[in-house]
């Protein structure tokens, strides 16, 4: 079975949707690979993470009229299209790292994985182009009865957001009939353009590592997600 590692979680804000990119980027770089040791190992939230020797500290930290510990928002940005298709295959024979992302939901606890949680996903190819008319790495992909879900795609590419790159990024909805929905974003760690970016928030970063994608060698990452 495939390793589960660090997570994120942190009460989430909210920010303004300011991105304008998208379009291509013509000349834009090629993501590097960005790999690093993965936290691997062991099973639940918080491995490698800030919880230290607790997997659950920081949701055991939330006070009485803190609510939830949440994992962190994101801004939405401007290329989310409803409707994508129900595929855990979004690289299909795109050209590309492939790159398996793998986690589980949980509620509000940090400790009752959701079952049939709707993750949806959407990010830009490798040259850091969205498909805005089909729904080419766009997809949706339901936890299994452990809340866990996973889907195989490609590493996405960087895109100009003004004057400056925007780091690979990927698009989260998450939403569950027991949980608040969240809009977010998954980040790598290693990526240069993370220290300039406006939108990244340290918790939202994962290591990659390389491993089996299912479908050949590739990155490996694991994003656990808890919703309020
Ligand atoms: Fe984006």
């Amino acid at each position: 079975m495939r390793a589960f590692g660090a997570s994120a979680l942190l009460v989430g804000c909210g920010e303004d949707d300011v991105g304008t990119a998208g379009t291509g980027a013509g000349g834009a770089p090629t993501t590097n690979g960005s790999t690093t040791a993965s936290a691997g190992g062991g099973g639940g939230l918080g491995q490698g993470g800030a919880g230290g020797g607790d997997p659950f500290a920081q949701c055991k930290q939330r006070g009485p009229t803190e609510g939830c510990f949440v994992t962190e928002d994101n801004i939405l940005g401007p290329y989310y299209k409803a409707g994508a298709p129900f595929d855990p295959n979004l690289a299909d024979d795109l050209e590309g790292e492939l790159l398996l992302i793998e986690g589980t939901v949980y509620g509000c606890d940090c400790e009752t994985p959701l079952a049939g949680a709707i993750v949806d996903v959407w990010q830009a190819d490798s040259d850091g182009a969205y498909d805005n008319t089909g729904f080419l790495l766009r997809g949706k992909v339901q936890t299994d009865a452990d809340g866990r879900y996973s889907f195989l795609t490609i590493k996405p590419g960087w895109y100009l957001n003004g004057s400056q790159y925007r780091p690979a990024h990927i698009h989260y909805k998450v939403s569950h009939q027991d949980g608040v929905a969240l809009t977010t974003q998954l980040y790598f760690e290693g990526d240069p353009y993370i220290p300039i970016d406006p939108f990244v928030k340290e918790s939202l970063v994962i290591p990659l590592s390389a491993g089996n994608t299912g479908r050949g060698r590739g990155l490996v990452g694991t994003f656990d997600v808890v919703l309020g």
